[in-house]
């Protein structure tokens, strides 16, 4: 086998799939004999998810750290490391977004574009646009791009499904036909867009390291930007619930303090640095001719 570094993800799978296997095996034993390999096992992974812990609180101490942690976690392995230990929480939609986001360079690069429909346990739903449409041998290449990219780093995903495009909305618009998505210039006021997408501010509006509310309906939303890039939450501490638009932004940092109780939160990611089980709801955004789009509902 290889070394432990250079696991495939299969390999992987197979080494998951023996541990399974081995505590299943241990489970069919009675209850005197179960107890120390299941004591030996608790240990163990108390251990690690006590080292884990402390690498990841003084990773996060620092930018640089940070960014090598985020870097990590796009490991699958690393990533089903943390899942584990409850260090990080899976959020399928906001770890898919980031996926599409490595691959859509490539795809404008040739005329295409990709947009996250739905993604749920094992089947993700994507739109393509541009050059993605048809059966020429480059929009061919371009789904297979968006597929080796979703299972890479998204291996628990085994369906890549592509939503059909609708004619209506991709002819009403030039523009907006070429990147598939429905023109804006038709849209008054703050109508739902498809797909529980719903139209926000303007872009510019938000500005670095300054807590952004933008109550879109129900649904009250903070809007961050952090070293140029804007992420969007449910304006809801993981804490109480209370809203964070009133807190404040480390701009060295990126860390959030809720301005209720002063629970931190990593502005980038919505994880909490106070309570590791506790994260913000980060919801998918995206900037559209300026404008930034939510989704807003499944
Ligand atoms: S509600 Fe945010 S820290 Fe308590």
């Amino acid at each position: 086998m290889a070394s432990v570094a250079t696991l495939t993800n299969s390999e992987l799978d197979e080494l998951a799939r023996k541990v399974d296997e081995a505590l299943a095996a241990v489970r069919t034993l009675s209850p005197e004999a179960q107890r120390p390999a299941l004591d030996l096992k608790n240990a163990i992974e108390a251990f690690h998810k006590l080292g884990l812990t402390k690498i990841i609180q003084r990773l996060k101490e620092d930018p640089r750290g940070k960014e090598l942690l985020f870097e990590l976690v796009d490991d699958p392995a690393v990533y089903a490391l943390f899942a584990m230990h409850g260090l990080v929480r899976e959020d399928l939609s906001v770890r898919a977004a980031r996926v599409l986001d490595t691959v859509r360079p490539y795809m404008q690069s040739h005329g295409g574009d990709v947009e996250l429909v739905s993604v749920s346990a094992e089947t993700i739903v994507v739109k393509l646009s541009g050059s993605c449409n048809g059966c020429s041998m480059s929009a061919v290449t371009l789904r297979n791009t968006v597929e080796e990219a979703i299972h890479e780093h998204l291996p628990q995903i085994r369906n890549v499904q592509v939503a059909p495009n609708e004619p209506d909305h991709a002819h009403a618009d030039a523009d907006s036909a070429k990147a598939g998505f429905v023109p804006l210039g038709s849209i008054a006021g703050t109508p739902k867009l498809d797909h529980g997408w719903t139209l926000g501010p303007p872009a510019a509006d938000v500005q670095e390291a300054v807590p952004f509310r933008w109550d879109a309906d129900s649904t009250s939303i903070l809007i961050v930007r952090f070293h140029g890039r804007l992420q969007a939450f449910r304006n809801e501490c993981a804490h109480l619930g209370m809203p964070l638009d009133g807190g404040s932004i480390d701009p060295e940092s990126g860390v959030l303090v809720c301005p209720w109780h002063g629970f931190r939160f990593d502005c980038a990611s919505g994880e909490c640095l106070t309570v590791p089980e506790a994260q913000l709801e980060a919801l998918p955004l995206r900037v559209e001719q300026g404008r930034v789009i939510v989704r807003t509902a499944a």
